[in-house]
């Protein structure tokens, strides 16, 4: 049970016995003392008619005082006004020690939990701060103005994902401690490692020192801290902080972002990328590239080592002994017609495909490099 619980009943108690001690005394006092003598006692005598009056007696007789005797009286009540005495000190002493526990003890800790409160707050607040900064320096030109990434109405040409979204704001997630600790992961291990993304697109960086980046645990954290704790003042004040630092476009950093252009890929890259992680022309829906794993279609090839192994079907094979150094320009042009009934279908645009000839020998080039 609670201390001052405690002590508040038990001064309480104390407090009740004093009172009712103190009327005990006071009553008990006043049936032992004994009556003052007034003198009246004396003629207080009462005659029948007619009976023969003694006189009294001429000289006045002290009375034999009655037992207890005054001295003994007087000690008892030094007694009970020491023992009042000393309850009533008690109950000072406990209502003391109630308050003190309460007021001074109780004060005291909380203030170091509410220092401790402060401390934190004020902690975090500075771990925010250096994070707006960081990320208006580093962020800003895929994350853009206010952290909306590609879905800010104004800049859908923003690579960046959204990080100023509920999802990631820890006042949502606070709750739900197991989303709460993902999310956080989530975050600091995608700025920490970055995330590579095919070629042609934008990757995200790898900020982390230890991945070759720029930025230590520390500004990490700092920034993980913006994402999640960072109020709608605090997004509002990224293009404010590129307004006061220094660079080059009129004294400042430039206020609307700029997102670096996805390369231009060119020969066997572009083909790769044709080939590999082209929604239009998956070619990948049908045949494996991979040596090692079979194709999705089992009629497809498998055209992992394509550059040593082509051309496979007899058909391709004779235009190529015929002397036809086009013989997969035209085949992936339009294979039904070279085969009729295949599953392949034609790609070239002249055929109603999606790829044009500049597109189709990037293609041609990534197989032959398929060693
Ligand atoms: C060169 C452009 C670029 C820069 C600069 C950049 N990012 Fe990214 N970031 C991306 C791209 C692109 C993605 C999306 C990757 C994907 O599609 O999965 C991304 C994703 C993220 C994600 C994951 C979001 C999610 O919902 O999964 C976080 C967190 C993130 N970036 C934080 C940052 C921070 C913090 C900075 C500044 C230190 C930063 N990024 C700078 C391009 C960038
Ligand atoms: C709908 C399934 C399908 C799709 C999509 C497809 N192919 Fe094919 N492809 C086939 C089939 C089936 C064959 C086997 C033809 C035969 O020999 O009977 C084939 C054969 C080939 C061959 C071998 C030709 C030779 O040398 O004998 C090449 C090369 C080829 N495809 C390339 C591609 C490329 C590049 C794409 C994407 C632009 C693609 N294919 C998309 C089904 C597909």
């Amino acid at each position: 049970m609670d201390l001052n619980t405690v002590l508040a009943a038990v001064s309480l108690l104390l407090f009740v016995v004093l009172v009712a001690f103190f009327g005990f005394a006071v009553f008990h006092q006043q049936s032992v003392e004994p009556r003052e003598p007034s003198g009246a006692e004396l003629i207080e005598q009462h005659y029948a008619p007619g009976a023969t009056i003694e006189q009294p007696t001429p000289y006045y007789v002290a009375p034999v005082p009655a037992a207890p005797d005054p001295l003994e009286i007087s000690a008892n009540l030094d007694r009970k006004i020491l023992l009042g005495a000393g309850m009533l000190f008690a109950v000072f002493a406990l209502v003391g020690g109630y308050f003190f526990t309460l007021f001074i003890v109780r004060a005291d800790a909380s203030t170091e939990r509410w220092r401790d409160k402060v401390a934190y707050q004020h902690q975090l607040a500075q771990s925010v701060e250096r994070g707006r900064n960081l990320y208006a320096n580093l962020c800003f030109d895929c994350h853009g103005k206010t952290g909306l990434g590609s879905t800010d109405p104004s800049r859908k040409d923003l690579p960046g994902l959204p990080l100023n979204k509920a999802a990631f704001k820890y006042d949502n997630i606070k709750g739900d401690p197991v989303k709460l600790k993902a999310t956080q992961d989530l975050i600091t291990l995608t700025i920490e490692r970055g995330r590579p993304k095919p070629p042609g697109t934008i990757s995200m960086p790898a900020w982390s020192i230890t991945e070759g980046g720029p930025l230590n645990d520390e500004q990490v954290q700092q920034l993980v801290s913006f994402i999640m704790y960072g109020s709608d003042a605090d997004w509002a004040d990224i293009v404010t902080v590129r307004l006061h630092s220094d660079g080059t476009e009129d004294g400042h950093l430039p206020l609307e972002p700029n997102p670096p252009k996805p390369p231009v890929l060119t020969g066997i890259e572009l083909g790769k990328q044709l080939t590999l992680s082209n929604p239009t022309a998956a070619c990948v829906t049908c045949h494996s590239f991979d040596p090692n794993t079979p194709s999705t279609l089992p009629q497809a090839p498998n055209l992992g080592h394509y550059g040593t192994e082509g051309p496979l079907n007899d058909e391709n094979k004779a235009r190529k002994a015929a002397g036809d150094a086009d013989y997969l320009l035209h085949w992936i042009q339009n294979a039904p017609s070279i085969k009729p009934g295949i599953a392949m279908p034609a790609f070239s645009t002249s055929a109603g495909g999606s790829l044009s000839d500049e597109q189709i020998k990037a293609i041609i080039e990534y197989l032959q490099s398929l060693k």
